[in-house]
């Protein structure tokens, strides 16, 4: 398994570059971050599996009263006959309002789908989709609902998840190193979501003509600075020392498809997970946000299996920690 997880790890090293401003936040206020039922070490099988989603074929549809029409494990997948399938067409208010993150209604709209079309990227990271109807479908399968729900695009809708972390250390510099592992403690960059309370990666969706690497900064930005009594030029210097932390190479962690309780038959989240990493502690590290306080909104918060996080959340960690070498 050990020898299996670092070539698997190696394999997806990226380096990030960047380029350009911060863009404003295109996202819904949902908590969007949910469990995938399997390890990142067997992502490569999760294409092949379309009855892997479970949060996307959740009873009540979140932020309304709409019910998904069921779908049993066996009925997931397209390729399973099932004439009786007849799923609830839900777009919410908000979307249908036309805000700029959110595509039209298809029929006077017709998108390039699997493509990058303009400055909206139709791309699945799993690769072709199909379509019906001229809509497309999710490639994991049935959700028992059809529309676009809270999502603003028809077909993939594209996130991106910074982890950044930093050594646990003593006062006087040194390493924490955990009694029961005797490895060095990670702490990662955590936030509170206001919506469901619960810690989470601080992410959020691709903004068009956006890179990954764009997104990967402004969240964190945005995130880490708007918890911070700084004066405009100390946001200046912390700025910086986040675009030089970001502009190193980080550590591709997970890319594809999210199990996503807001994904219907039409519209889906996929995410890509990128761990920025502090080593010396003279970056980031030192962003004077709360220590690990609940009634803070932005912690630094120990990296262990132990954690209370969305369970897509834990993996990415757990792969983090694996290949730093560091405490679980
Ligand atoms: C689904 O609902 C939307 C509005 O929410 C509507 O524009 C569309 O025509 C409906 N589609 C079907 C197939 O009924």
């Amino acid at each position: 398994m050990k020898a299996v997880s670092r070539y698997w790890v190696a394999s997806v090293h990226v380096a990030l570059s960047l380029i350009g401003p911060p863009y404003t936040a295109g996202t819904s206020g949902v908590c969007r971050k949910n469990a995938i039922s399997r390890s990142l070490f067997s992502s490569k099988s999760v294409y092949m599996s379309p009855a892997a989603h479970v949060k996307a074929r959740c009873p009540v549809y979140p932020g309304s009263d709409t019910r998904r029409f069921p779908v049993p494990d066996d009925k997931v997948d397209w390729d399973t006959d099932w004439p009786q399938y007849s799923p609830v067409n839900y777009t919410a208010p908000t979307v249908l309002k036309r805000p700029v993150w959110a595509d039209p209604e298809i029929g006077a709209f017709s998108p390039q789908f699997n493509s990058l079309d303009g400055s909206v990227d139709r791309r699945s990271y799993g690769g072709s989709y199909r379509l019906q109807n001229g809509k497309p479908l999710n490639p994991h399968g049935r959700t028992g609902l059809e529309g676009r729900g809270l999502l603003g695009r028809w077909g993939p809708n594209h996130a991106a998840d910074p982890i950044v972390t930093r050594w646990k250390r003593v006062s006087t510099g040194q390493r924490v190193h955990h009694t029961n592992s005797q490895l060095p403690v990670l702490q990662f960059v955590s936030i509170k979501r206001l919506d469901c309370g619960k810690w989470a990666i601080p992410g959020g969706m691709v903004d068009p003509g956006e890179r990954i690497s764009q997104t990967l900064q402004r969240e964190f930005s945005e995130e880490a600075l708007n918890s911070l009594q700084a004066s405009p030029s100390e946001r200046e210097k912390i700025q910086k020392r986040i675009t030089e932390l970001f502009t190193s190479a980080g550590l591709q962690v997970y890319k594809g498809y999210v199990d996503d309780p807001r994904n219907t038959d039409n519209a889906w989240m996929e995410t890509v997970a990128v761990n920025i990493h502090d080593e010396s502690g003279n970056s980031v590290s030192e962003l004077p946000l709360q220590a690990g306080d609940d009634a803070g909104q932005v912690s630094w918060i120990d990296v262990d299996s132990s954690l209370a996080l969305y369970a897509n959340h834990l993996h990415f960690l757990e792969t983090v920690a694996k290949e730093r070498n560091a405490h679980w």
